[in-house]
């Protein structure tokens, strides 16, 4: 039996690449061949919106619905909330309720493992479940950490200030201690890259030897490309908007990195398994 592979696309910061790389490796993972789930973990939208939700604030089922009964303890019908794009991926759209969600999670008993709750009896039908965080460490994405087995940092290298993935890092590694022992970061990948303009290679090399050691760093980066605004004005992948063009190569070869990482875990855990 394999098993469903559970990843946190995380940065505290906004604005860089989390939905776009959430969209796009999903969609990337199921032309691989597998089943796939996305979540959308920020009660801004954007992910809904990437896959043609136009008004994800109008929605009657939201992640917000699913959160909220998990808390009540009450059963929904399975397959409440989700969503399926014609790319062949599954989504669970959020909007503003999610807010509110997160606000009445402080003072609950067992907070953060709501979104744990909720995934559980969807495990089984997806090989692969992306949580698209919100660009903060609060309730919802320590929710998000809770869950997954893994982690994926998307940043400009620019924006890679030591300070910011200090924070990210050291929640990381308050989870691993008190909530959740089994999580791993799957690696750093470098978005909006403009090799023309900002020394990216020297900066990307830089960061390489000094983080590198203690982190895996995407051998691929994504290149800055109006297409990924593109493709998610119009609800679809950069595949199917661009399928020819460098931003899709390169989510094409991210997607492959990313599905290597997992196999080589979920065989070891079969081998562990039949030993
Ligand atoms: N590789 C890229 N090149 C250029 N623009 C990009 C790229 N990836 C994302 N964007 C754009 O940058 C903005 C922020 O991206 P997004 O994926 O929403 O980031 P986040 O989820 O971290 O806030 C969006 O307008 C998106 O279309
Ligand atoms: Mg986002």
């Amino acid at each position: 039996m394999r098993e469903c592979n559970v990843i946190a696309i995380a940065n505290e910061k906004g604005g860089v690449g989390k939905t776009t790389t959430a969209v796009n490796l999903g969609i990337g993972l199921s032309k691989l061949g597998h089943r796939v789930l996305l979540i959308d973990a920020d009660p801004q939208g954007s992910l809904g919106l990437s896959l043609g939700v136009s008004r994800p604030d109008e929605l009657d089922v939201s992640l917000a619905t699913l959160m909220r009964a998990a808390m009540d303890e009450r059963s929904l019908p399975q397959n409440t909330g989700i969503i399926h794009h014609s790319e062949g991926v599954d989504f669970i759209p959020s909007n503003i309720e999610l807010s509110g969600i997160e606000t009445g999670l402080v003072n609950m008993m067992s907070r953060e493992y709501v979104l744990k709750e909720v995934i559980q009896n969807l495990k089984p039908s997806y090989d692969y479940i992306l949580i698209d965080c919100m660009p903060s460490l609060g309730m919802m994405t320590i929710n998000a950490m809770a869950c997954a087995d893994s982690i994926i940092i998307p940043t400009q290298p620019s924006y890679l200030s030591a300070k910011g993935l200090d924070l990210l890092l050291g929640t990381v590694a308050r989870v691993k201690r008190n909530i959740n022992p089994d999580l791993q970061i799957d690696g750093v990948l470098f978005t909006m890259v403009d090799s023309r303009t900002n020394n990216a290679k020297e900066i990307i090399a830089s960061l390489k030897s000094t983080l590198g050691q203690n982190l895996k760093i995407f051998e691929t980066t994504i290149p800055h490309s109006v297409r990924a605004a593109e493709s998610s004005l119009n609800g679809m992948s950069v595949y199917l908007y661009a399928g020819n063009g460098k931003l899709a190569a390169a989510y094409e070869s991210f997607t492959k990195e990313v599905n290597a990482i997992h196999e080589r875990t979920t065989d070891r855990s079969w081998d562990d398994w039949v030993r």
